[in-house]
């Protein structure tokens, strides 16, 4: 098929139902002879997968959903695509659950957050309607989806406009239990376009009273806060957000916008505040990862789960009918006060045959066949290197990982690992790491890379698009180091 080329605004607002019969099955096609398709990530069947929202525990299961525009690889008017799952890693998709077709969503169901209540799954999430116009509208939209699926809209939004001094980007409500009611943390922009965290309590989750801007910094957090999510242990508070156009003397970053967090000691109500904010910093040293959505599950762990891909970039699956994926769920959790994002432990379950194992070399390559797999690499002492992955056989492309731990220094360059895209945003991430012996797990799933350092200290995700040919792994370091690897299943 022909793929669309020219996405004209009505178009990309297009019921979709209007569309011809047979469009989403040609596009079906298309996406199927794409290269690069995961094996075991969450990728949209067609068109475009973007912000993970309403990840959460409800009737047994594991709960996610997407904001999905299924009719082409660009931002048209978004639902929510559902998917669940039995063990964190095989996601069974469900199919579009929240659609825009009420007077307060009809120009996209956009991002927000589901929590279990009573015998329901409560959804909230943002109603974007624009009038003739073209004027933005923003509601703070409620639902309930049932134990066999289905979702009932509450008809009335539960916040009908922005408080006053706010524009209508105003959007991205978290909400979850907190002392005797719930609690909402959402992202706006005020009327001298700074972007800010607002809060509200409600006791019914029906009617919301503001508490106001969430103080956590004097810094500007650039024209908008997308996505905000506030976590809270017993012995920490953590700050999830994307606040776009950033100044980056306050945080360097590379990506077109990043995603940021902020840890604290509490959270306290009646100031409205983070207790000992830290500064800001990077979610992930990666290239392609944006609006990170988590909480706390059930059995304890704080869960999360990014989109992989960037707003307002193209990459090389447009071609083929699709974009974006998610990342695996990651455990987040605390060592002194820092921060560490690691694989759940589930995705263990994916490993398909025994290790290959090699201990105390200086240099390993082999083929990988399939660039599905994890890794593991562990060094007793501090040594510097490169590591190829993505390489063909004469080692002349590849994704590279070079590292110099007793620097603290780490790069990856994607310049050479296949199609070429987001180039305007550096084709390379150069970050810090621990002056520690290094350790690597890295995932790779076709065209996804998430490369966890140090135990999740650090966490760098990229997408990189390579040939069918470049499945070589190449190893090579000034001092020895122990590699497993397992070849990885499909997800089920
Ligand atoms: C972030 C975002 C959200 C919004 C959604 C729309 O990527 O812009 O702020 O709710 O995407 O798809």
């Amino acid at each position: 098929m022909e793929l669309k080329k020219d996405w004209t605004t009505q178009d990309l607002y297009r019921p979709y139902q209007d569309w011809a019969p047979d469009y989403l099955e040609n596009l079906t096609k298309t996406v199927k002879n794409s290269p690069w398709r995961f094996g075991y990530h969450i990728q949209p069947p067609t068109g475009l997968l973007n912000d993970p929202n309403g990840f959460a525990y409800y009737n047994g299961k594991w709960q996610l959903f997407y904001q999905a525009y299924p009719m082409g690889p660009v931002h048209g008017v978004k639902s929510w695509a559902h998917v669940t799952s039995d063990n964190l890693v095989d996601w069974q998709e469900e199919g579009l659950k929240l659609l825009p077709d009420s007077s307060y969503d009809s120009h996209g169901v956009y991002s927000g957050t589901a929590m279990p209540m009573g015998d329901q799954l409560f959804l909230a999430y943002t109603g974007n309607v624009r009038d003739e116009n073209w004027e933005r509208y923003t509601y703070q939209m409620g639902a309930f989806m049932n134990p066999s699926g289905e979702i009932t809209k509450i008809p009335t939004p539960l916040i009908a406009e922005p408080p006053k001094g706010y524009t209508t980007h105003f959007r991205d409500p978290q909400v979850f239990p907190f002392e005797d009611g719930y609690l909402m943390v959402i992202g706006a922009q005020n009327e001298q376009e700074e972007g800010e965290v607002l809060t509200y309590f409600s006791h019914d989750c029906l009617n919301w009273e503001q508490l106001g801007k969430l103080n956590f910094t004097n810094e500007q957090m650039g024209f908008m806060a997308e996505c905000p999510n506030l976590l809270l242990t017993d012995e920490h508070a953590l700050l999830i957000f994307c606040p776009q156009g950033l100044d980056p003397a306050i945080c360097a970053y590379q990506n077109i916008y990043p995603n940021m967090y902020v840890t604290a000691a509490s959270y306290d109500k009646e100031k409205n505040a983070l207790i000992s904010p830290s500064a800001l910093k990077n979610l992930d040293e990666g290239f392609d990862v944006y609006a990170t959505q988590a909480f706390k599950a059930p059995d304890g762990r704080l869960l999360s789960v990014s989109w992989v891909g960037l707003p307002e970039i193209a990459y090389p699956t447009d071609k083929y009918g699709w974009a974006h994926g998610l990342s695996i769920v990651k455990e987040l959790s605390f060592k002194e006060d820092v921060l560490y994002q690691t694989p759940v432990k589930e995705m263990r379950e994916l490993r398909q045959e025994n290790a290959t194992t090699y201990t105390d070399e200086k240099l390993v390559t082999f083929d990988a066949k399939s660039n599905q797999y994890e890794l593991q690499i562990d060094f007793e002492t501090l040594a510097s290197g490169t590591f190829t992955l993505l390489a063909d056989e004469e080692q002349n492309h590849g994704m590279t990982i070079t590292f110099d731990a007793s620097h603290g220094k780490m790069k990856i360059d994607r310049s050479q690992a296949g199609e070429v895209f987001g180039e305007d945003f550096g084709t390379s991430r150069a970050f810090e790491i621990a002056n520690e012996p290094l350790s690597l797990q890295i995932f790779v799933d076709q065209s996804i890379i998430e490369i966890f350092i140090n135990g999740g200290k650090e966490v760098a995700t990229l997408r990189a698009f390579p040939t069918e040919k470049q499945t070589q792994v190449h190893l090579q370091a000034d001092a020895p180091f122990t590699t497993h690897f397992w070849p990885l299943r499909k997800m089920k």
